[in-house]
């Protein structure tokens, strides 16, 4: 059975576009695949949190998984602090990585612009990446777009090791959707949506209520003209909108265009709104029971309990490889 792995950070609310571009795809890849799926914490702390704030998110991310449908039966879920392969890992990938490919890294550039003190995990986040990805010899990799370049660093890397040690590291494929791959922001249909943005309006979060759902997209900036049309060459504004309501209601981008024909922005506006409802609506029902049950503790103990199983065979493998004495049984 091909493996599956990916993981999410516990910052802020998560979005509509973690959710189209990630979190709908391990929900369906479980059935068939066998799965780990987890709560990036080590990642989240390359940039300051709160404490309190880092632990409510990660249980919350956590619950939202399960919310969210990805079934503990048949996928591992756990926090990626809980398995202490990958910080171990992680630390031999840094060994591993160029400073030079670290630099072109467009998700440091971003994040490291315009301040004054960077912290070094966040330059050597991608190698951390790279072995959470490594340890579970993952086949496949669903993710947004903007993941798209830590997953080729991750592959050169597990090449480099191969060259230099040996056949051991499995080469992970990416798997990204042909649709909603990039879910664009609200407000300005150049940023991608993200949960990290000041501006509220600009995203939806997974945990907005309907009636905040139904304001944020009534007021999401659309381009002039009033066709609804997808071409987002020249209509970035209402092709983001078409291809979140295509995700939402699983139809294709043409069926929704067909759908809204001559009618104009306003109603097609409203069905949206209905679209995401009912999508987000269902799983918030869910993750509110999830939360007030604390089923979550349970799942993630045993999700780290596996996850550990896998890793801690990877990680003993790359450190026999690399010429580490191994404690004696190993
Ligand atoms: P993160 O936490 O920023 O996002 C989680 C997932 O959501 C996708 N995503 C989007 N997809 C479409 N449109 C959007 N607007 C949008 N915003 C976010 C992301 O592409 C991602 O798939 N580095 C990763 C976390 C990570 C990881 C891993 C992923 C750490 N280790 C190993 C896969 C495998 C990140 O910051 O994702």
């Amino acid at each position: 059975m091909a493996r599956v792995l990916s993981g999410i950070q516990p910052s802020g609310n998560l979005t509509l576009g973690n959710y189209i571009g990630a979190m709908r795809n391990f929900v369906k890849l479980q059935h068939e695949h066998e799965c780990y799926f987890m709560v990036v914490d080590l990642h989240a702390v390359t940039v300051p949190q709160e404490p309190e704030a880092l632990r409510e998110q990660s249980e919350a991310v956590a619950a939202l998984f399960l919310a969210a449908g990805i079934d503990p039966l048949k996928a591992n879920i756990f926090l990626q602090s809980h398995v202490p392969a990958h910080a171990e890992l992680g630390w031999l990938m840094t060994t591993l990585v160029y400073m030079g490919e670290l630099e072109r890294m467009t998700q440091f550039k971003d994040k490291a612009a315009g301040k004054e003190a960077v912290g070094a995990g966040l330059f050597t986040y991608p190698a951390l990446m790279a072995a959470d990805i490594l340890l579970y010899e993952a086949d496949l990799v669903p993710v947004g777009d903007d993941q798209k370049q830590h997953l080729e660093i991750t592959r050169d890397l597990a090449q480099r090791f191969n060259h230099r040690f040996g056949d051991c590291l499995k080469i992970p494929q990416p798997y990204i959707p042909e649709v909603g791959a990039r879910i664009m922001s609200l407000d300005d249909a150049t940023k991608k949506m993200s949960k990290s943005n000041p501006v509220a309006g600009s995203y939806i979060a997974m945990l907005d209520s309907p009636d905040v759902i139904r304001k944020k997209i009534s007021r999401a900036v659309t381009d002039s003209g009033r066709e609804v049309k997808y071409d987002p060459a020249t209509k970035p504004e209402i092709s983001n909108l078409i291809g979140i309501f295509a995700q939402c209601a699983n139809i294709g981008v043409a069926e929704v265009e067909e759908r809204f024909a001559g009618l104009g922005y306003g109603p097609f506006k409203k069905e949206l709104a209905e679209q995401v409802v009912a999508v987000l609506e269902p799983i918030q029902q869910r993750y509110k029971e999830i939360r007030e049950s604390g089923e979550i503790y349970d799942v993630l103990s045993k999700g780290a309990f596996n996850a550990s199983q896998t890793a801690n065979r990877t990680l003993t493998e790359v450190k026999r490889r690399m010429g580490f004495l191994l404690p004696p049984g190993q």
